[in-house]
């Protein structure tokens, strides 16, 4: 009797978290108490740095429409692959990143044992239905001992996890609304991506997902 009577109490004040390979944890809902902060911030910055679908070096335009904001923000084109303090589009400096997005990052990554994790950098991508990521390594960073925070808003999706090469098998995970991925560690440099996305409609996003990706960059 004892047991079960704690037990519920103690699980409403645990984050659900799991780890999912090493170094790397999902914590589901992480995001949700201050998603109204988040999506107004995100609409701000959106309405300064518009979202858009960039190229790749190979000439292939992104099914993603992504945008930035922080100190430094991931481009890329027919150049390649980088980070840049500009706002092409524009010529302007990305958006300052709201303290709503470097806090939940920040406090995401203690969270998952990653004490230290001030990203200069939020990579905001918008993903419509049969957008996709196909599998990949973050590696345009300088510091690896960082990790990487990665927040999904609206629709779900699924979200791959591989290995360390791009033929190792990637685990699947379905993430939704308010889902925080945190990897770093041995999993740093882990191939990863997202499947492309079935349609869906979400009061905060209608028929888009969001993803934010926190990264100390520069
Ligand atoms: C990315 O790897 O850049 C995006 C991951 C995601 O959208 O969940
Ligand atoms: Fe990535």
């Amino acid at each position: 009797m004892f047991q079960m009577d704690l037990l519920p109490e103690q699980l409403g004040d645990l984050p659900s978290k799991q780890e999912i390979a090493k170094d790397a944890y999902l914590i589901n809902g992480f995001a949700l108490p201050n998603q109204a902060t988040l999506l107004a911030d995100l609409q701000h910055i959106i309405s300064v740095a518009p979202l858009r679908h960039m190229e790749t070096p190979g000439g292939f335009i992104m099914s993603v429409a992504m945008t930035n904001c922080g100190t430094l923000g991931w481009v890329t084109d027919r150049q390649g692959y980088r980070y840049t303090t500009h706002d092409p589009l524009s010529g302007q400096p990305w958006p300052a990143m709201p303290n709503s997005f470097m806090q939940l990052a920040h406090h995401a990554a203690i969270e998952t044992g990653f004490n230290d994790f001030v990203p200069d950098a939020c990579l905001i991508n918008q993903y419509k239905v049969g957008a996709r990521m196909t599998l990949h390594q973050d590696k345009n960073e300088l510091d690896f001992s960082q990790p990487i925070v990665s927040v999904s808003l609206g629709i779900p999706a699924v979200f791959q996890l591989g290995g360390l090469s791009r033929s190792d098998k990637p685990i699947k995970l379905a993430l939704t609304h308010g889902d925080v991925v945190v990897w770093g560690g041995e999993s740093r440099l882990k191939f990863h991506g997202v499947m492309p996305l079935k349609a869906n409609c979400h009061p905060a996003t209608g028929d888009y997902r969001i993803n934010l990706t926190f990264r100390k960059a520069g």
